[in-house]
């Protein structure tokens, strides 16, 4: 028996954690990436060479570049949004953080306050929900249809929150290849977001997580290169466009922001090796390598569609994607995705509950998030079949008609 820790834990932990198990046989929830365009080979080139040059730096805290992050690499995520999202901006203004999770905290721990408001797409990335709900944080939510946040909605939100002399803390918006929608805000409507968050005086929280991912239509300028006056704050990541696990991300925000998030992470700076290799990798390579990674997303995105069309028919409802690595999908209304996931879970077949997704839980329990980006295209057919066997027996959905012409 091992010392018993129960009386000295905080009461208000979370939840223990399970031990990890390993993955699924069909794994569709987590965010993956596709195992073999991980550039394996380039990257071990690349921290090679970056050791030769920089190798001594490791001898200091921040490598001779300061709490902000290495100076190469955040030289490199300047140009590099310059020329994918129209955003001019300075190594300066760059916060190297451990993921973008990283920087939705240290963002959240600066601004938010226990009763605090932010505004949110009605569905969006559930570990910026679970985030803004552990610290008591009122999510006000905003419709979203084909193209992203509507802004007659968010004006309304706006509008009533004004009413009551609310000043919501920020906007948080994910505005290319929204999570879970997939959907792509126009440049118009990123325009009227910026407009009215300045007539209400509110800042922009923009996480632009999948924007390399688009492989339809061309990328639309980020919101914050739409504002001069750093009334947006930025946030990216190398998660979904080289490899999750490495765990760099960046913020992007003026200096009086800046300077005030760089107390509030205390770790010491991010990880050297994947710093420097990256920074190495990514000016002669990055572009190419989101090409063909785009290309390979996009074909398991149509294997998922086809494999949705043919086991669930017209029971699944759903925009294809134009980008990213999840398909957002609705079911009929008897279908309870909390329950689904449960079932569907014990039998190897992981999904994300709609719940989890929704500023409202209660209207995404029929729906769910399907994740295509790791699994093979094999995996993708056999997981959607075997779920689409389970739905059917749990709630009657799909009806055997739709199931069989296959
Ligand atoms: C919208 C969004 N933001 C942020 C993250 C966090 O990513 P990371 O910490 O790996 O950069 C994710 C991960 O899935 C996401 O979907």
């Amino acid at each position: 028996m091992s010392f018993d820790y129960t009386p000295f834990f905080r009461q208000d932990l979370p939840p223990a954690a399970n031990a990890f198990g390993g993955f699924p046989q069909f794994n569709f929830i987590g965010g993956h990436n596709d195992a073999n365009s991980v550039p394996v080979q380039e990257l071990v080139e690349a921290i090679s060479t970056a050791m030769t040059k920089d190798g001594r730096h490791l001898a200091t805290y921040g490598m001779n570049s300061g709490a902000q992050g290495y100076l190469p690499l955040r030289t490199y995520i300047a140009q590099m949004l310059e020329n994918r999202a129209g955003l001019a901006t300075d190594p300066a203004q760059i916060l190297i953080t451990t993921g973008s999770l990283q920087g939705l905290d240290l963002v959240n721990n600066a601004l938010l306050s226990l009763g605090d408001t932010v505004i949110v797409e009605d569905i969006s990335y559930s570990g910026a929900l679970s985030r803004l709900r552990s610290r008591g944080v009122d999510c006000k939510a905003v419709e979203l249809d084909r193209d992203g946040m509507c802004m007659n909605s968010l004006a309304s939100v706006l509008q009533e929150l004004a009413d009551k002399g609310v000043t919501p803390k920020f906007i948080y918006t994910i505005p290319t290849v929204q999570n879970p929608s997939g959907t792509v805000l126009s440049l118009e409507r990123r325009q009227k977001m910026l407009a009215l968050a300045r007539q209400y005086g509110v800042p922009i929280f923009e996480d632009d997580c999948y924007a390399d991912l688009l492989w339809e239509g061309t990328r639309p300028a980020a919101i914050r290169s739409l504002d001069d006056n750093g009334q947006v704050i930025y946030c990216g990541t190398f998660s979904k466009s080289i490899a999750p696990a490495l765990r760099i991300g960046y913020v992007v925000a003026h200096w009086p922001v800046i300077s005030r998030l760089l107390p509030l992470k205390t770790d010491g700076g991010c990880g050297a090796l994947e710093q420097m290799a990256l920074a190495e990798f990514c000016p002669s390579q990055f572009d190419s390598h989101v090409d063909n990674l785009r290309q390979v997303l996009k074909v398991k995105c149509e294997t998922m569609v086809t494999a949705l069309e043919e086991q669930f028919g017209a029971s699944a409802e759903y925009t294809a994607p134009k980008g990213g690595i999840f398909i957002w999908i609705t079911l009929p209304d008897q279908v309870d995705t909390d329950k689904l996931s449960q079932i569907a879970g014990t039998q190897g077949v992981a999904i994300n509950p709609g719940s989890e997704w929704s500023a409202h839980p209660d209207s995404g329990r029929h729906r769910m998030r399907l994740c295509f980006g790791n699994a093979s295209q094999q995996t993708i057919r056999g997981g959607v079949a075997k779920l689409a066997e389970i739905c059917h027996s749990e709630f009657g959905v799909p009806p055997r008609g739709a199931n069989v012409e296959r």
